[in-house]
């Protein structure tokens, strides 16, 4: 028998006893340590500041109207933590504007429901159920604004509405408010940037209301460095700065073409059938410092002679990536044409366009001088209200209410593709008015025009 066979059936010595002893009250001591260090990485209360965290009171809506990167999709992940945690609510509804939204942002996202729990109390997430349970049996179901019918029917104790002022359809919003009725207190949390839909029109006069206003500086110290420059560069000293960044409301801009009661008043959720669907194209310039968005809208002429603006497919994008979408917006909405600024790409933006589709019919136009003469005419088929917009385009509707032609100077991208689509439906439409004040347009504009 050799000398290790021996020790390991010889009965354990008292100081091997003490070794083990020390190393379990070690371990439990590392563990206790890393428990409490765990504890205080996810204790909200300890890293929010006071306006993050749940006010006290008898708010039925607490409203965050904050600017880019305030915290807000993290206040509210952390209110329904809260809510779940301490069983104050057991039927959660979590809605944001897209399914992408409710899986990458408030689910799966930094700031989301999964990122901000710790181990011990982190909910089970079921993608296919839309479904999110916690230890104690709370329950939060994910649904997407743009499909309101999927709130029709369900009922909550609690819910968190993300990115509210940007959903498309108002009737998500009612129908969520209408499924709100267990429990006896049931209360909703709104993260979102601020914007003026009679939304948040109404919530913000609403008694029940409890606002908390904040801006994107507040939340400096925890923003990645490009994230913050990037978004300062873009919006600083801009009207829509005061949105983005700030968190204001803003009212209509007196020397914008459009005002947002027009496009809210004519607003409709699903177009009647269309005779002729265009796709406007606004292509980026990359030596254009103010904007390197490419502006992609689509709209259509009905057989009731009224416009309808259909999608807005506008992004930052390389040209691979926005002839790819230029090619999806004309296949999604089975559009006849194409028509695309060619101010600075000349024949490339055409060409660029048929290398994804060598098939899509696209017409050039040449507009550099007369955006804003442009867009006067497409402005007063808004005024006469003969222009929808099928459920709501916000970041298009931004631009148009927010850009003065004789202020601001350049058309934002987006406006520029909605002039672009709606100009090529009027000139077959060719009502008086329109035809009167576009051919004012032109001879203003010739010869690029
Ligand atoms: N009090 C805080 N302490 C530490 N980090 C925070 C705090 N508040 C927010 N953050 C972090 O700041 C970052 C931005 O927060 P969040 O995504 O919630 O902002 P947002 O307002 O929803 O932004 P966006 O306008 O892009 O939707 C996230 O990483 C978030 O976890
Ligand atoms: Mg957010």
């Amino acid at each position: 028998m050799n000398s290790t066979a021996a020790s390991t059936n010889s009965k354990p010595s008292r100081s091997t006893d003490a070794a083990a002893e020390l190393r379990a009250l070690k371990l439990e001591k590392l563990r206790r340590l890393e428990a409490a260090a765990e504890a205080q990485r996810y204790d909200w209360q300890r890293h929010a500041r006071a306006d993050q965290l749940a006010p006290s009171g008898a708010w039925r809506v607490w409203l965050i109207l904050a600017g880019r990167g305030w915290g807000k999709t993290r206040s509210g992940a952390e209110t329904v933590r809260g809510w779940a945690v301490s069983g104050a609510a057991k039927r959660i509804a979590l809605v944001a504007r897209t399914a992408a939204d409710v899986r990458d942002v408030i689910v799966e996202g930094e700031s989301g429901i999964l990122a901000i729990s710790p181990a011990s109390e982190r909910p089970v997430w079921e993608p296919s159920r839309r479904r999110l349970t916690w230890p104690n049996g709370a329950i939060a179901t994910t649904y997407s604004a743009d499909v309101p019918d999927q709130l029709r029917g369900p009922q909550h104790d609690a819910a968190w509405a993300d990115e509210l002022a940007a959903w498309q359809y108002p009737d998500a919003w009612t129908q969520l408010l209408l499924g709100l009725r267990l429990g006896s207190d049931p209360r909703v949390v709104v993260t979102t940037t601020p914007r003026p839909t009679p939304i948040i029109r109404d919530l913000v006069a609403a008694s029940t209301t409890h606002i908390t206003r904040g801006r994107t500086a507040d939340n400096a110290a925890n923003l990645a460095p490009q994230f913050l420059d990037a978004i300062v560069r873009r919006y600083e000293g801009t009207r829509l700065g005061r949105q983005e960044l700030d968190g204001e409301i803003l009212d209509d801009n007196p020397g914008a073409l459009w005002k947002r009661s027009g496009i809210d008043d004519a607003r409709v959720s699903k177009a009647p059938d269309l005779r002729r669907i265009v796709v406007g194209v606004d292509p980026a310039v990359t030596s254009n410092a103010k904007s390197d968005e490419t502006g992609i809208v689509v709209a259509g002429l009905g057989y009731d002679g009224r416009f309808y603006v259909l999608g807005d497919y506008s992004g930052r994008y390389t040209p691979d990536q926005w002839a790819s979408r230029v090619a999806l917006a004309y296949r999604e909405h089975r559009a006849d044409k194409v028509v695309a600024e060619s101010n600075q790409g000349g024949d490339l933006v055409a060409q660029n366009i048929r290398t994804v589709d060598r098939n899509l019919p696209v017409a050039t136009v040449h507009a550099k001088r007369g955006k804003a003469l442009r867009a006067e005419p497409v402005s007063s088929l808004y005024e006469q209200g003969r222009v929808s917009h099928v459920g709501s385009l916000p970041t298009l509707e931004d631009q148009m209410t927010a850009w003065d032609p004789a202020g601001d100077g350049e058309s934002p991208d987006r406006v520029d593709a909605l002039v672009y689509a709606l100009s090529e439906l009027a000139g077959s439409a060719q009502p008086a008015s329109y035809a009167a004040s576009a051919s004012a347009a032109r001879g203003a504009l010739r010869p690029s025009w």
